[in-house]
């Protein structure tokens, strides 16, 4: 086995708070099923997570006993509803140890949470009168990462188009880490906004922060951190992380779909124009101008994911009851044991770091050179469901000159039998195609 060696000063080994695995599958409704013949064996917990039964009495009890719009109505429903959905804001922020529950704004997901901060930008530049952190024009610079997902690309090259700002990121080493090695030419005055994973949705690494922060406030940018695939696998307190936005997503934690997080320091929000107008973001309207709410209803617009904040909710009190802490290194001990296994595996490359430590537990590999949608292919057909492809992360396929590749992907509910059964199927597919 893989030694997992803690540093001096962290938690020790034989602190770690411990579940039992077998206890929290009995919540997962889900995971007595089976696929084509064959127990469910789910490796796809990056792309999206399955919800315990927790979760899903408290979304089927909402619409059963307490529906109603919130923040609208004084009647009993109505109060009902509010409090639920604010409640769960509560929760939310306790669990990212945000200063203030204001501080939440909820947003459809990840994606439309950072388009939210990018179109803030693109607004303000609009305006003279706008705070100068959120004003870009041509000489202003945006960084991100070679190792972004998609939705921490996209939403900044359209800024840069619409504002004339530049675009510039940070490379890849060949072990699957941040390249830090220009960081000072890369951040520097002219930056306005560095916006970075803080772990990856393909290579599994957990970047560390703390230098580029220290660089973000030498040179006065604004840090954002994409946060999806670490707060549902570890705990995550913004005020340490020392970040002015983070995002996530409920799918990937245990709840419904159509609800994510946008945190930001509640003085940076309140300095924020709107971006969607309509219902519930105003202070006051009149024919002839509109002046907002504060946050966080000035990004809320609409009427909100009710039912779904209120199931994120449950979803936090279920993950607060296993512990982020235990579930981290449950994750930990999966992944050293599944970099074993895979290595025993003949012609496996394994992309990002090889060693179970600063990465979590999402692994990508290719198989020889049999092709990843051919590999998913053989591995369903024995119940094991990985992903296949570009992960939404095409410039990391392009970084390690492949055009996909296949991803397994644990959380609190995988155990060491499912990567025994990851890697039989793979010994299959490799007698298959090679
Ligand atoms: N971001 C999700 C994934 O990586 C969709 O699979």
């Amino acid at each position: 086995m893989t030694s997992l060696t803690i540093p001096a000063g962290m938690p020790q080994y034989d602190d770690v708070p411990r579940f039992d695995v077998a206890r929290v599958r009995a919540d997962f409704p889900i995971l007595d099923r089976e696929v084509n013949g064959y127990p469910l064996v789910y490796l796809d917990s990056a792309n999206t997570s399955h919800k315990p039964r927790q979760v899903l009495d408290v979304l089927a009890e909402h619409y059963a006993a307490h529906n109603a719009n919130v923040s609208r109505s004084v009647h009993t429903l109505g109060t009902e509803a509010t409090e639920a959905f604010e409640g769960a804001r509560a929760k939310v922020a306790a669990f990212v140890n945000a200063p203030s529950v204001d501080e939440v704004v909820f947003t459809k997901n990840s994606t439309e949470a950072i388009n939210i901060v990018a179109y803030a930008f693109s607004n303000a530049s609009l305006r003279a009168d706008a705070d100068p952190r959120f004003r870009l024009g041509p000489g202003d610079e945006i960084v991100i990462s070679e190792m972004e997902h998609h939705s921490n690309i996209v939403p900044w090259q359209l800024l840069a188009e619409r504002t004339g700002a530049t675009l510039r990121w940070f490379p890849l080493t060949e072990q699957g880490r941040l390249d830090e090695s220009g960081l000072t030419e890369l951040v520097t005055e002219r930056t306005k906004i560095v916006s970075l994973v803080h772990v990856s949705n393909i290579l599994g690494t957990v970047n560390a922060t703390s230098r580029i922060t220290q660089r973000v406030r030498e040179v006065g940018a604004l840090l954002l951190l994409d946060c999806s695939q670490s707060v549902p696998h570890m705990p995550i307190d913004v005020v340490d992380l020392d970040a002015d936005f983070i995002v996530f997503t409920g799918h990937k934690m245990c709840a419904p779909t159509g609800i994510g997080v946008l945190w930001g320091r509640g003085e940076l929000l309140a300095a924020m124009p709107p971006v969607y107008g309509g219902g519930s973001m105003i202070e006051t309207v009149t024919m002839a101008r509109t002046t907002f709410a504060a946050p966080p209803a000035r990004f809320e617009a609409g009427t909100p994911p009710i039912a779904e904040a209120v199931a994120l909710g449950a979803a936090v009190d279920y993950l607060t009851g296993v512990g982020m802490r235990a579930i981290q290194w449950h994750e930990k001990e999966l992944t050293a044991y599944a970099l074993d296994a895979l290595a025993t595996v003949p012609g496996l490359r394994v992309f990002g770091p090889t060693v179970p430590v600063g990465r979590g537990g999402t692994i990508s590999f290719a198989l020889g050179d049999v092709h990843p949608h051919d590999v998913g292919q053989v591995l369903d057909s024995l119940g094991v469901q990985v992903r296949v492809g570009h992960h939404c992360a095409k410039p990391v396929c392009s970084r390690f000159g492949v055009p996909a590749m296949t991803r397994a992907s644990f959380y609190l509910y995988t155990t060491t039998a499912e990567i025994d059964a990851l890697v039989v199927g793979l010994e299959q597919a490799r007698k298959v195609f090679e």
